[in-house]
């Protein structure tokens, strides 16, 4: 790179050529101005890699700091501003556009006919770059999609025994809508728009506890998780890992390491109680024994270091917990998820009704006869009473009998099941709830 020039000087700074140099100061910063809620399209790895590259970027420099920096990305006659970014002190002083102005001659030097600029939010300089001569383009909508895997990783994700989960089945989690909400709110949003969290304070959370009764959708919501945010989803199973040898420990330690080779992963462990016992009781629960535990808490700090990953633990006995597992360094939020309310229970029995061509099901009786199942229970009545249907209409060949099955078929089948969450199990989880929940 030819040493850099000095572009324009105003009062208090100077906008010039970015050098090398400048590096370290310009990505600390994008930190700050990203947490002040300046943001890009482009991340700031690619913008990273823009500068590595030699992309066009200008810097504003006041005694001796760099207060502002614009750089671009050309593709042929088309350059892509990525980022400008301005100290958040030094707002006000017309910086943005000067850095653009001097972006746009390092450009036009470069034969660039046409300049784009992305914004993640309208308002965001447009009044300076109208002036600037930008139009805006209103038919223009800007459609994304990340990549789940990066080059390599499908290979560590197999070995895994992981995958990624079709992008629809969080959509498909029928009703809950409180805990859908929360964990929209408290999870997905800040693991999907970490810039923007940041510049709320808010830190995206790294590992959770999903805790409830038996059936109830833990594993649901896991899988839901990785499926809304587009990331891979693995699942570890202790009892599988213990088989290996050298132990469990040994096997989660292995585990973790290969887990770290991922960008961006959901990792679900189910049943963690197994793992995780309270350590006075240790190797009498489960396979659980000090080793085990340790090794999982050690883990997890390292496992936390990326903001692109997250720990999903279920339990269906959270009192059973390790005590030192569960603290606010460890798991972000413990959430119960508890049996399905009406509206949740309502919106599975019209789920299974429309699997069955039928119209004249009463949705409302089912839901009321259903009060003490559990989403497992449901599914397993709704799949009986198609049986008896099948069986009555196919089998015994039942003459003009209408298809599917009918709301006395449903009830019958409810009425069979045995629900899998006791009045005493209801109690117990109130319980849990008021003594570990976390959300
Ligand atoms: N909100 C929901 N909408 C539709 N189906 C659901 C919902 N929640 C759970 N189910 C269905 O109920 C069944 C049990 O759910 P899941 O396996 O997630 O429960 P779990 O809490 O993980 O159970 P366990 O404690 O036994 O591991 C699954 O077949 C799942 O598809
Ligand atoms: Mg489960």
């Amino acid at each position: 790179m030819l040493p850099a020039r000095n572009l324009s000087v105003v009062t208090g700074w100077l906008v010039r050529e970015y050098h090398d140099d400048d590096l370290e100061a310009v990505v600390h910063l994008w930190d700050e101005t990203a947490s002040a809620g300046q943001l890009s399209v482009f991340s700031v790895g690619e913008c990273l890699g823009a500068l590595r590259e030699d992309q066009p970027a200008v810097v504003a420099v006041s005694e001796g700091h760099i207060v502002g920096v614009a750089l671009a990305t050309v593709t042929g006659e088309r350059a892509w501003v990525m980022r400008i970014a301005v100290h958040p002190q030094r707002r006000g002083e017309g910086m943005p556009s000067a850095l653009l102005k001097d972006l746009e001659r390092l450009l036009i030097e470069l034969r660039v006919r046409r300049i784009a600029y992305v914004l993640p939010h309208e308002e965001l300089m447009a009044e300076g770059l109208t002036k600037a001569g930008y139009e805006r383009q209103p038919a223009v909508a800007y459609y994304e999609k990340k990549e789940a895997l990066g080059p390599g990783e499908a290979v560590t994700l197999e070995s895994l025994g992981g995958r990624v989960l079709p992008g629809d089945l969080w959509d498909r989690l029928s009703g809950m809508h409180e805990e859908k909400t929360l964990i929209e709110n408290r999870i997905i949003a800040p693991l999907a728009h970490p810039e923007e969290a940041g510049g709320h304070g808010v830190l995206p959370p790294r590992a959770i506890v999903l805790f409830g009764p038996p059936g109830t959708g833990k594993t649901t919501f896991a899988r839901g998780i990785a499926s809304r945010l587009g990331w891979p989803f693995v699942e570890l199973f202790p009892s599988r890992l213990a088989g290996d040898e050298g132990g469990l420990a040994q096997a989660l330690r292995a585990t973790f390491a290969r887990v770290g080779e991922l960008e961006r992963v959901v990792v679900f462990i189910d049943e963690v109680e197994e793992i995780a016992p309270q350590r006075e009781f240790g190797t009498s629960v489960g396979q659980g024994s000090h080793g085990v535990v340790n090794e999982l808490l050690k883990s997890i700090p390292t496992f936390r270091e990326r903001d692109t990953r997250l720990l999903v633990c279920a339990t269906n006995s959270v009192r059973s917990l390790d005590k030192a597992f569960l603290r606010p360094g460890r798991f972000d939020y413990v959430i119960p998820v508890g049996p399905p309310d009406k509206d949740a229970r309502a919106a599975m029995w019209i789920t299974h009704v429309a699997r069955s061509r039928r119209s004249d099901v009463d949705v409302d009786a089912l839901t009321f006869a259903s009060e003490s199942l559990t989403p497992a229970d449901i599914d397993y009545a709704a799949r009986k009473a198609a049986q008896y249907a099948f069986e009555r209409e196919v089998i015994e060949g039942a003459a003009g009998a209408v298809r599917g099955a009918s709301t006395e078929d449903y009830l019958i089948a409810v009425r069979q099941v045995r629900p899998t969450v006791t009045a005493a199990d209801v109690a117990a989880f109130r319980e849990d709830i008021a003594q570990y929940a976390r959300v």
